[in-house]
């Protein structure tokens, strides 16, 4: 991996302030320089997430920069992050996690969370592999006692921002070995590639012995398989390759195959219309019916993000080759698509607002015959002059119009949302704070589904009633993506808030999984205590915050050949 003497654009944020830049001073740098002369790393990483905290970085950055220098500052990041170190030297030891050796004292919470975490790891034949779910024993276990694929995301990450990556290397390896299982629903063969959602280490005590099973789907409630477990594998294997430097993993002719399997399924060709993947509802973190279904942002960003990570750690042999071409086409169709369907600001409602309907053939404005009586009474408070998001779904006469938190941040990660509609996003949040974020960050959806909506959608559940769980619910893990949303955009002051708000209840209440409540005031009905993404999630924000660098491990810079196919609405570009 290429390196770069990243002192030249840092060191001007000197500690005592003699010399500190600001956001102009940062659009002023001449980064192409940077890129052009690589130059082996001479900077003690240590001391520079240390002693280059974000507070350094971000002196002079308003909360409100403007989007050229929020791009300016994601530059900044992508090219420290471009001269991480390889993970010699970055150990802290099993014990000492690196933010703990911090100049500035750490946060209390923060030792006990890595306390919760370590607590949470599941050992395979001596071997950590993963964490638990949950670890509270006063609640029905159900399936919380399992690893699951998405849950061990911000585990991965933290571990992996710690200097220790082989757990992350086990998991990757441990759950590829399941996705070569013969996978049945009663009689039904699911597809070859397919992750599974969770996985468990079963003890044989006679024998003394030990043996993983796992879950597809095909003891989910509802019997649906995970649709975004295999893009989370694909991302986390960038993200392990990013962090140590180490492409040995991802080369393997295993992980090729692996994720070849993954992009089979999910490339097919069949009777679809459009760029985005249909599928049923449940089949994300949103485990349960609540109208997710068709085609979710939840999951077109992860497919989006997942495709791009795809593209970088392809091999370019015979059988690579034929995934990377279809893999671009998809991904301009897909940008192209979700950048301008799914993209609501106030000129794009209102102009669904004034829409002319049963409208045929190619010149057709309203393309989906979308109802203009269908847009809900709350969306039109709900948008503020200033920002916008992408809608939670668009099908035929259909567009969900809530908002997604993963959805959305993941959009901002991968650059899937262009650099103007990244901002809108986070203007968005700033202005929606008081219904977003509340008193605990942060919701899953907003706003909740009620009364016959509720009984028509949920199909009357219980564990999903308004403002509770997925309907509404607020959840922590969500810290990690919004923070490192807001390091992208360049706007951490307000991932600084919300990890505020989260510490001041998150270690008194036991790690729940979710808070219930339009602001998020109760810890949620049926939430698990010692929720180990909740714990990992808060880590990786607070590490995120502190080395803003590890973001590169979880976000891709603006693929600029994609730019050019934007051009269809102009509503986003202020
Ligand atoms: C719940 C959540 C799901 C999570 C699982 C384990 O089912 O809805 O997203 O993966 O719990 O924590």
């Amino acid at each position: 991996m290429a390196q770069l003497h990243v002192d030249v654009n840092l060191k001007g944020n000197t500690k005592n302030g003699d010399n500190v830049r600001t956001a102009d001073d940062i659009e002023e740098c001449d980064f192409s320089k940077l890129l052009d002369k690589p130059r082996p790393l001479n900077i003690d990483r240590q001391r520079s997430c240390d002693e280059r905290s974000l507070n350094e970085l971000s002196i002079g950055l308003s909360p409100h920069l403007s989007c050229r220098n929020s791009d300016a500052f994601s530059r900044i990041i992508d090219h420290i992050d471009y001269v991480h170190s390889p993970i010699a030297g970055r150990k802290s030891g099993f014990n000492t996690p690196r933010s703990h050796v911090n100049v500035f004292e750490p946060h209390p919470t923060v030792a006990e969370a890595w306390d919760a975490l370590r607590r949470s790891l599941v050992y395979f034949r001596g071997q950590p592999v993963g964490t638990i779910a949950a670890l509270d024993n006063s609640e029905e276990e159900l399936n919380y006692d399992q690893v699951f694929v998405r849950d061990f995301v911000p585990s991965a990450l933290a571990f992996l921002m710690n200097g220790e990556p082989e757990i992350v290397k086990n998991f990757i390896l441990k759950t590829l070995r399941l996705q070569s299982w013969e996978k049945k629903i009663d009689r039904f063969q699911l597809g070859e590639g397919v992750m599974p959602a969770s996985f468990k280490v079963l003890h044989d005590p006679v024998r003394n012995y030990e043996t993983l099973i796992a879950d597809f789907g095909e003891s989910a409630i509802g019997r649906v398989a995970p649709v975004d477990s295999g893009f989370w594998w694909i991302i986390l294997l960038r993200a392990y390759t990013r962090s140590t430097g180490d492409s040995s993993l991802a080369e393997m002719p295993e992980c090729q195959k692996g994720m070849r399997l993954i992009l089979s399924l999910c490339l097919s060709e069949g009777f679809d219309t459009f760029p985005t993947l249909l599928c049923a509802d449940g089949c994300c973190m949103i485990d349960r019916r609540m109208g997710v279904y068709g085609h979710p942002i939840e999951i077109q960003a992860l497919f989006f993000m997942a495709l791009r990570c795809a593209l970088l750690l392809l091999k370019q042999d015979n059988e690579g080759k034929e995934f990377i071409e279809r893999i671009s086409k998809r991904l301009h169709a897909l940008s192209y698509h979700i950048r301008s369907y799914f993209w609501l600001d106030l000129k794009q409602l209102n102009d669904i607002y004034r829409y002319k309907t049963e409208e045929y053939s190619h010149t057709a404005v309203n393309k989906f015959n979308v109802i203009p009586d269908s847009l809900p009474e709350w969306v039109f408070d709900f948008m503020p002059l200033r920002g916008g998001y992408f809608i939670g779904n668009v099908s035929p006469a259909r567009m969900d119009f809530r908002w997604f938190c993963l959805g959305n941040c993941i959009a901002i990660l991968s650059s899937l949302a262009t650099p103007e509609q990244s901002t809108a996003i986070m203007d968005l949040i700033e202005s929606r704070w008081e219904e977003l974020v509340g008193e605990m960050p942060l919701k899953v959806c907003y706003p909740a589904i009620e009364s016959h909506e509720w009984r028509i959608v949920t199909g009357c559940d219980p564990k999903n009633t308004r403002w509770s769980y997925h309907n509404g619910g607020s959840w922590p893990v969500l810290l990690w993506l919004l923070t490192a949303a807001c390091i992208k955009t360049g706007r951490p002051q307000i991932a600084r808030n919300a990890i505020e708000l989260a510490e001041t209840r998150l270690l008194k209440d036991n790690w729940p999984e979710y808070y219930d409540g339009k602001v998020g005031r109760y810890i949620g009905k049926q939430a698990r205590k010692f929720q180990t993404w909740s714990v990992a999630g808060y880590l990786v924000a607070k590490m995120m915050l502190e080395d803003p660098s590890h973001l590169g491990m979880v976000a891709l810079e603006e693929d600029k050949q994609m730019k050019p196919l934007m051009k269809r609405s102009n509503s986003w570009t202020f």
